[in-house]
């Protein structure tokens, strides 16, 4: 099989560097062509991630894989859009939203930013988790008068709470969800949190970020009737902070059901949703897309962020919620730039491409 030829615009960011190793080896997928800003272009890769003191911010471990060393980033505008089969974008929303329409005019593309999130024919993606969405792909092509489409990630701290939330909200019904988020450092890019502000600290708000996971939270979990998404009926009220944790995002979540739940009856559903899931053997899933944990020291980010290479979420502190007449308390783990952004957007292609949407 010919690998499909991609793009990663937004190269140099902090999930650029992600999707850098994400896609490296891919079996499915090359990377041909890469853009960043005015500010990268013409430079080599290895050039182009140098901070302003000329150090390397290769930001994601290891060695940074030879494919892209030597590779030219190039501008949005320089990229030779006829010779690409897909394009992975990692930029902000704001430049994003330019950049995205342009490119899916003659091809698809998925992304990790919010530009196009709240638009009635583009669907939030988790792949694994709301697949049957993708319908919506073929009716924002045609509404576009697009060859491609957008298809975007959710906010990575709306990932784990949603995937987290599906088995409940099909199995036991869900009202009402009450979280609070301990986000990582990097959930903020590369230049987002300063290091004298995070440090010995907890910043207790992150612009923006509630409303997204409520209206990305119900889109999610909402279904696809006659070519529009109808969102689940579950209010939702969180508080996002930032905590000095450089890789993934710790949540506490109170959830009411509507049947009675309890800890074992979690367990065992989780468990089952971890043969059924959709994506089970694509190249970027996780062995396990759930872990659950009976001991109650777990959920710890230096512990969990690694398993199953940052794809699995995991959930511990399950217990039964007695403020509620039916309902769960529970802690859970994902990695924001693993399954939260660059590695669930190779995921979520992956699952694309095995639908031929791509
Ligand atoms: N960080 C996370 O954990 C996370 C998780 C989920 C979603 N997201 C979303 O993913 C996107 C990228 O986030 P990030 O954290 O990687 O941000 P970042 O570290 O600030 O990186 C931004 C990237 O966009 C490039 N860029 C900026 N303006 C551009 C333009 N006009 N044209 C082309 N490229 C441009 C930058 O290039 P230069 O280096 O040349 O400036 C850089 O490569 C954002 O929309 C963010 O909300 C992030």
């Amino acid at each position: 099989m010919d690998k499909k030829r991609v793009a990663i615009i937004g190269v140099t960011g902090s999930v650029g560097q992600e999707f850098v190793l994400s896609l490296e080896n891919h079996p499915w997928f090359q990377v041909t062509q890469i853009a960043a800003s005015e500010r990268s272009a013409g430079k080599k890769y290895v050039d182009a991630i140098r901070d302003p003191s000329g150090i390397i911010a290769w930001d994601v471990g290891g060695e940074i894989p030879e494919y892209i060393k030597e590779m030219e980033v190039k501008t949005v505008d320089g990229l030779d859009v006829s010779q690409l089969d897909l394009v992975f974008s990692a930029v902000e929303s704001e430049a994003a939203k330019d950049i995205e329409s342009k490119m899916a005019a003659d091809v698809p593309v998925v992304s990790t930013s919010s530009a196009y999130r709240y638009e009635e024919d583009v669907p939030i993606l988790i792949p694994g988790i709301n697949d049957e969405q993708i319908e919506l792909l073929e009716i924002q092509k045609k509404n576009r008068n697009w060859k491609g489409w957008i298809a975007p990630l959710p906010n990575c701290t709306t990932t784990g709470l949603a995937i987290t939330l599906k088995p409940l909200l099909e199995k036991y019904g869900v009202k009402k969800v009450m979280m609070t988020s301990m986000q990582a450092i990097s959930g903020g890019g590369k230049s987002g949190v300063s290091a004298m502000g995070i440090t010995d600290n907890i910043i207790p708000y992150i612009p923006k970020e509630e409303g997204k996971v409520k209206l990305e939270t119900r889109k999610i979990l909402g279904k696809l009737e006659n070519g529009k998404i109808k969102d689940a009926d579950i209010r939702i009220s969180c508080t996002c902070t930032r905590v000095p944790v450089i890789d993934g995002h710790t949540e506490s979540v109170f959830v009411e059901t509507t049947k009675e739940i309890d800890p074992q009856k979690a367990k065992e559903m989780y468990n089952q949703y971890n043969k059924d899931i959709s994506v089970a053997g694509l190249p970027s899933a996780p062995e396990k897309y759930y872990a659950f944990h009976e001991d109650p020291t777990r959920p710890q980010p230096r512990m969990e962020r690694s398993v199953g290479d940052g794809m699995t979420t995991t959930i511990g502190r399950v217990e039964k919620e007695e403020l509620f007449d039916n309902g769960l308390k529970y802690i859970l783990f994902s990695h924001n730039k693993k399954m939260g952004s660059a590695k669930g957007a190779v995921l979520l292609a992956e699952m694309l491409h095995k639908k031929g949407k791509i």
